[in-house]
Protein backbone atom coordinates (compact mmCIF):
# COMPACT_ATOMS: atom_id res chain seq x y z
CA UNK A 1 0.00 0.00 0.00
CA UNK A 2 1.10 3.12 -0.97
CA UNK A 3 2.33 5.33 2.30
CA UNK A 4 -0.10 8.58 2.77
CA UNK A 5 1.74 11.48 2.21
CA UNK A 6 2.97 14.07 4.72
CA UNK A 7 2.72 17.48 5.10
CA UNK A 8 4.47 19.14 7.55
CA UNK A 9 3.10 23.30 6.44
CA UNK A 10 0.10 24.90 6.40
CA UNK A 11 0.34 25.97 2.97
CA UNK A 12 1.26 22.54 1.85
CA UNK A 13 -1.93 21.46 2.99
CA UNK A 14 -3.83 24.43 1.82
CA UNK A 15 -3.12 23.69 -1.75
CA UNK A 16 -3.57 20.17 -1.72
CA UNK A 17 -7.08 20.63 -0.16
CA UNK A 18 -7.49 23.41 -2.97
CA UNK A 19 -6.50 20.71 -5.68
CA UNK A 20 -8.87 18.61 -4.60
CA UNK A 21 -12.11 20.68 -3.95
CA UNK A 22 -11.40 21.99 -7.34
CA UNK A 23 -11.70 18.42 -8.68
CA UNK A 24 -15.53 18.68 -7.07
CA UNK A 25 -14.08 16.54 -4.05
CA UNK A 26 -15.38 16.92 -0.75
CA UNK A 27 -13.18 17.51 2.35
CA UNK A 28 -13.31 15.84 5.29
CA UNK A 29 -10.96 16.55 8.54
CA UNK A 30 -10.28 14.05 10.99
CA UNK A 31 -7.98 15.81 13.89
CA UNK A 32 -6.07 13.55 16.34
CA UNK A 33 -2.76 13.48 18.16
CA UNK A 34 -1.38 10.82 16.70
CA UNK A 35 -0.55 6.97 18.80
CA UNK A 36 -3.20 6.18 16.50
CA UNK A 37 -5.39 3.23 17.28
CA UNK A 38 -8.98 0.98 15.63
CA UNK A 39 -10.93 3.98 17.36
CA UNK A 40 -9.25 6.62 15.22
CA UNK A 41 -9.19 4.37 12.59
CA UNK A 42 -13.42 4.21 12.51
CA UNK A 43 -13.24 7.85 12.19
CA UNK A 44 -11.40 8.06 9.33
CA UNK A 45 -12.96 5.47 7.74
CA UNK A 46 -16.27 7.21 8.46
CA UNK A 47 -14.31 10.05 6.63
CA UNK A 48 -13.74 8.02 3.59
CA UNK A 49 -17.15 6.79 3.36
CA UNK A 50 -18.62 10.06 3.14
CA UNK A 51 -15.68 12.60 1.39
CA UNK A 52 -13.44 12.75 -1.58
CA UNK A 53 -10.49 13.79 0.33
CA UNK A 54 -9.67 12.85 3.41
CA UNK A 55 -6.96 14.54 5.87
CA UNK A 56 -5.88 13.49 9.01
CA UNK A 57 -3.84 15.69 11.61
CA UNK A 58 -1.53 14.39 13.92
CA UNK A 59 -0.50 17.22 16.23
CA UNK A 60 0.65 17.17 19.97
CA UNK A 61 -0.79 19.74 20.78
CA UNK A 62 0.56 21.81 23.21
CA UNK A 63 -1.80 24.43 24.72
CA UNK A 64 -4.01 21.78 25.94
CA UNK A 65 -1.83 20.07 28.07
CA UNK A 66 -1.24 21.39 31.78
CA UNK A 67 2.29 22.17 33.29
CA UNK A 68 2.27 18.90 35.26
CA UNK A 69 0.47 16.52 32.75
CA UNK A 70 1.77 14.24 30.24
CA UNK A 71 2.95 16.43 26.67
CA UNK A 72 6.75 15.71 27.21
CA UNK A 73 5.64 11.45 27.67
CA UNK A 74 2.77 11.45 25.27
CA UNK A 75 3.29 8.83 22.60
CA UNK A 76 4.30 10.13 18.96
CA UNK A 77 4.56 6.98 16.78
CA UNK A 78 4.30 9.00 13.19
CA UNK A 79 5.65 5.61 11.00
CA UNK A 80 2.91 3.96 12.69
CA UNK A 81 0.47 6.19 12.48
CA UNK A 82 0.84 6.54 8.76
CA UNK A 83 0.44 2.90 8.00
CA UNK A 84 -2.94 2.93 9.96
CA UNK A 85 -3.82 6.40 7.81
CA UNK A 86 -3.03 4.12 4.83
CA UNK A 87 -4.64 1.35 5.72
CA UNK A 88 -8.17 3.22 6.83
CA UNK A 89 -7.98 5.27 3.62
CA UNK A 90 -6.63 8.79 4.48
CA UNK A 91 -5.42 10.62 1.50
CA UNK A 92 -3.10 13.05 3.12
CA UNK A 93 -1.37 13.54 6.55
CA UNK A 94 -1.27 17.60 8.06
CA UNK A 95 1.34 16.67 10.47
CA UNK A 96 2.73 20.49 11.47
CA UNK A 97 5.64 21.31 14.18
CA UNK A 98 4.69 23.51 17.35
CA UNK A 99 6.24 26.95 15.35
CA UNK A 100 4.38 26.30 12.63
CA UNK A 101 1.05 25.97 14.68
CA UNK A 102 2.20 28.73 17.20
CA UNK A 103 4.72 31.24 15.45
CA UNK A 104 6.43 33.46 18.36
CA UNK A 105 3.87 36.02 18.91
CA UNK A 106 0.52 33.92 18.69
CA UNK A 107 -1.98 35.92 21.50
CA UNK A 108 -5.63 34.94 20.07
CA UNK A 109 -7.46 31.62 21.34
CA UNK A 110 -10.88 30.83 21.97
CA UNK A 111 -12.78 29.45 24.67
CA UNK A 112 -16.41 28.00 25.41
CA UNK A 113 -17.27 28.86 28.98
CA UNK A 114 -19.77 27.48 30.87
CA UNK A 115 -19.78 24.14 29.39
CA UNK A 116 -15.75 23.40 30.35
CA UNK A 117 -16.39 25.05 33.85
CA UNK A 118 -17.30 21.05 34.76
CA UNK A 119 -16.04 17.41 34.50
CA UNK A 120 -12.45 18.03 33.10
CA UNK A 121 -12.90 21.16 32.72
CA UNK A 122 -11.88 22.37 36.39
CA UNK A 123 -9.45 19.35 36.83
CA UNK A 124 -7.38 20.70 33.73
CA UNK A 125 -7.86 23.67 33.92
CA UNK A 126 -6.88 25.65 30.11
CA UNK A 127 -7.13 22.47 28.30
CA UNK A 128 -10.94 22.70 26.47
CA UNK A 129 -9.51 26.05 25.46
CA UNK A 130 -6.15 24.57 24.08
CA UNK A 131 -8.30 21.98 22.31
CA UNK A 132 -10.84 24.67 21.06
CA UNK A 133 -8.03 27.04 19.91
CA UNK A 134 -6.32 24.04 17.77
CA UNK A 135 -9.47 22.68 16.44
CA UNK A 136 -10.34 26.08 15.02
CA UNK A 137 -6.88 26.53 13.85
CA UNK A 138 -7.53 23.10 12.14
CA UNK A 139 -10.85 24.06 10.53
CA UNK A 140 -9.55 27.63 9.33
CA UNK A 141 -6.33 25.83 7.52
CA UNK A 142 -8.18 22.54 6.18
CA UNK A 143 -11.66 24.02 5.31
CA UNK A 144 -13.05 20.67 5.22
CA UNK A 145 -17.12 20.31 5.17
CA UNK A 146 -16.98 17.51 7.13
CA UNK A 147 -14.55 17.17 10.82
CA UNK A 148 -15.24 13.64 12.29
CA UNK A 149 -14.62 13.10 16.45
CA UNK A 150 -15.20 10.42 18.72
CA UNK A 151 -18.03 10.08 21.47
CA UNK A 152 -15.19 8.77 23.80
CA UNK A 153 -14.59 12.57 24.57
CA UNK A 154 -17.83 13.73 25.27
CA UNK A 155 -17.13 17.00 27.03
CA UNK A 156 -15.08 17.88 24.09
CA UNK A 157 -17.08 17.35 20.83
CA UNK A 158 -20.14 19.15 23.04
CA UNK A 159 -17.86 21.82 23.09
CA UNK A 160 -16.90 21.69 19.75
CA UNK A 161 -20.07 21.65 18.19
CA UNK A 162 -20.86 24.50 20.55
CA UNK A 163 -17.75 26.73 19.27
CA UNK A 164 -18.59 25.60 15.41
CA UNK A 165 -22.66 26.46 15.78
CA UNK A 166 -21.55 30.33 18.06
CA UNK A 167 -19.15 30.90 15.51
CA UNK A 168 -20.96 30.09 12.33
CA UNK A 169 -17.37 27.90 11.55
CA UNK A 170 -18.58 26.39 7.72
CA UNK A 171 -18.45 23.21 9.11
CA UNK A 172 -20.67 19.81 9.33
CA UNK A 173 -19.34 18.22 12.67
CA UNK A 174 -20.18 14.29 12.76
CA UNK A 175 -19.73 11.89 16.14
CA UNK A 176 -18.65 8.63 15.96
CA UNK A 177 -19.12 6.22 18.90
CA UNK A 178 -17.07 4.53 21.19
CA UNK A 179 -14.69 2.10 19.99
CA UNK A 180 -13.33 -0.42 22.76
CA UNK A 181 -10.96 -3.46 23.38
CA UNK A 182 -13.28 -6.21 23.47
CA UNK A 183 -13.24 -6.79 27.00
CA UNK A 184 -15.07 -2.59 27.46
CA UNK A 185 -11.89 -0.94 27.79
CA UNK A 186 -12.95 2.41 25.82
CA UNK A 187 -9.55 2.63 23.39
CA UNK A 188 -7.45 5.25 23.90
CA UNK A 189 -3.75 6.38 23.15
CA UNK A 190 -2.83 6.54 26.60
CA UNK A 191 -3.72 3.19 27.69
CA UNK A 192 -0.53 2.14 27.12
CA UNK A 193 0.62 3.62 30.07
CA UNK A 194 -1.25 1.03 31.76
CA UNK A 195 1.12 -1.78 34.18
CA UNK A 196 -0.29 -5.16 33.52
CA UNK A 197 -2.46 -5.30 36.73
CA UNK A 198 -3.77 -1.71 36.20
CA UNK A 199 -5.04 -3.06 32.42
CA UNK A 200 -6.53 -6.37 34.23
CA UNK A 201 -8.83 -3.65 36.06
CA UNK A 202 -9.18 -1.29 33.91
CA UNK A 203 -12.81 -2.73 32.12
CA UNK A 204 -14.68 -2.63 35.34
CA UNK A 205 -14.71 0.91 34.63
CA UNK A 206 -17.27 0.83 31.42
CA UNK A 207 -18.84 -2.19 33.88
CA UNK A 208 -19.20 0.37 36.30
CA UNK A 209 -21.33 2.84 33.73
CA UNK A 210 -23.16 -0.08 31.87
CA UNK A 211 -24.98 -1.03 35.55
CA UNK A 212 -26.16 2.57 35.38
CA UNK A 213 -27.44 1.94 31.69
CA UNK A 214 -29.50 -1.45 33.55
CA UNK A 215 -30.66 0.53 36.27
CA UNK A 216 -31.83 2.72 33.80
CA UNK A 217 -33.64 0.40 31.59
CA UNK A 218 -35.02 -1.27 35.01
CA UNK A 219 -36.67 2.63 35.38
CA UNK A 220 -34.43 4.20 37.45
CA UNK A 221 -34.65 7.75 37.48
CA UNK A 222 -33.35 9.09 40.30
CA UNK A 223 -30.27 10.75 38.97
CA UNK A 224 -28.28 11.43 42.59
CA UNK A 225 -29.06 7.20 43.37
CA UNK A 226 -27.39 6.28 39.83
CA UNK A 227 -24.51 8.83 40.26
CA UNK A 228 -23.98 7.43 44.13
CA UNK A 229 -24.39 3.88 42.29
CA UNK A 230 -21.75 4.77 40.05
CA UNK A 231 -19.41 6.10 42.40
CA UNK A 232 -19.67 3.35 44.94
CA UNK A 233 -19.02 0.79 41.87
CA UNK A 234 -15.56 2.81 40.53
CA UNK A 235 -14.66 3.08 44.27
CA UNK A 236 -14.35 -0.51 44.67
CA UNK A 237 -11.77 -1.06 41.61
CA UNK A 238 -8.66 -1.67 43.44
CA UNK A 239 -6.19 1.28 43.65
CA UNK A 240 -8.89 3.40 41.28
CA UNK A 241 -8.41 7.31 42.75
CA UNK A 242 -11.94 8.73 41.13
CA UNK A 243 -11.78 12.01 39.60
CA UNK A 244 -15.46 12.52 38.91
CA UNK A 245 -18.45 10.42 37.97
CA UNK A 246 -21.46 12.70 37.18
CA UNK A 247 -24.44 12.50 35.37
CA UNK A 248 -25.32 15.66 33.65
CA UNK A 249 -27.82 16.56 30.83
CA UNK A 250 -26.24 15.63 27.97
CA UNK A 251 -26.31 18.59 25.50
CA UNK A 252 -25.98 21.80 28.57
CA UNK A 253 -24.01 19.57 30.94
CA UNK A 254 -26.48 21.03 33.62
CA UNK A 255 -27.46 18.78 36.72
CA UNK A 256 -30.54 16.90 36.30
CA UNK A 257 -32.40 15.82 39.55
CA UNK A 258 -34.76 13.24 37.27
CA UNK A 259 -33.73 11.54 34.06
CA UNK A 260 -36.08 12.63 31.20
CA UNK A 261 -34.25 13.56 28.77
CA UNK A 262 -30.66 11.79 27.58
CA UNK A 263 -27.90 12.28 30.18
CA UNK A 264 -24.10 12.24 29.90
CA UNK A 265 -22.82 9.16 32.45
CA UNK A 266 -19.28 10.67 32.65
CA UNK A 267 -16.44 9.55 34.60
CA UNK A 268 -12.62 10.20 34.81
CA UNK A 269 -10.28 7.87 36.90
CA UNK A 270 -6.46 7.28 37.86
CA UNK A 271 -5.26 3.99 37.57
CA UNK A 272 -1.96 4.49 38.86
CA UNK A 273 -1.03 7.63 37.40
CA UNK A 274 -2.59 7.49 34.20
CA UNK A 275 -6.34 9.49 34.23
CA UNK A 276 -9.25 7.06 32.16
CA UNK A 277 -11.90 8.63 31.03
CA UNK A 278 -15.07 7.13 29.76
CA UNK A 279 -19.28 8.04 29.23
CA UNK A 280 -21.76 6.71 28.32
CA UNK A 281 -25.67 8.22 27.29
CA UNK A 282 -28.62 7.13 29.45
CA UNK A 283 -32.70 8.02 29.16
CA UNK A 284 -34.36 9.90 27.24
P1 LIG B 1 -7.01 12.32 20.32
O1 LIG B 1 -7.08 11.95 21.76
O2 LIG B 1 -5.90 11.81 19.49
O3 LIG B 1 -8.37 11.89 19.65
C1 LIG B 1 -8.63 12.22 18.31
C2 LIG B 1 -10.08 11.90 18.02
O4 LIG B 1 -10.28 10.48 18.18
C3 LIG B 1 -11.05 12.59 18.99
O5 LIG B 1 -12.19 13.04 18.28
C4 LIG B 1 -11.41 11.47 19.96
O6 LIG B 1 -12.68 11.63 20.57
C5 LIG B 1 -11.39 10.28 19.02
N1 LIG B 1 -11.23 9.02 19.77
C6 LIG B 1 -10.27 8.71 20.68
N2 LIG B 1 -10.49 7.48 21.19
C7 LIG B 1 -11.61 7.01 20.60
C8 LIG B 1 -12.35 5.79 20.72
N3 LIG B 1 -11.99 4.81 21.56
N4 LIG B 1 -13.46 5.64 19.95
C9 LIG B 1 -13.86 6.63 19.10
N5 LIG B 1 -13.20 7.80 18.94
C10 LIG B 1 -12.09 7.98 19.69
O7 LIG B 1 -8.99 14.43 21.08
C11 LIG B 1 -7.90 14.79 20.69
O8 LIG B 1 -6.95 13.93 20.17
C12 LIG B 1 -7.45 16.25 20.70
O9 LIG B 1 -8.06 16.88 21.80
C13 LIG B 1 -7.77 17.01 19.40
C14 LIG B 1 -9.28 17.07 19.11
C15 LIG B 1 -7.04 16.35 18.21
C16 LIG B 1 -7.26 18.46 19.51
O10 LIG B 1 -5.89 18.50 19.78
Amino acid sequence: MEPTPIAATIATVRDAVATAKASGRTVGLVPTMGALHAGHAELIRTARRRCGFVVVSIFVNPTQFGPKEDFGKYPRTLEADRELCADAGADLIFAPNAGEMYPEGTLAFVEVPKLDAVLCGPRRPGHFRGVCTVVLKLLNIVRPDVAIFGAKDAQQSIILKKMVRDLDVPVEVQIEPTVREVDGLAMSSRNRYLSPAERSLAPRIFAALQSVQRRVADGETDVASLQSGLLAELIAIPGAKVDYAQILDAESLEAVGQLRKPALAAVAVFLGGTRLIDNVIVGG
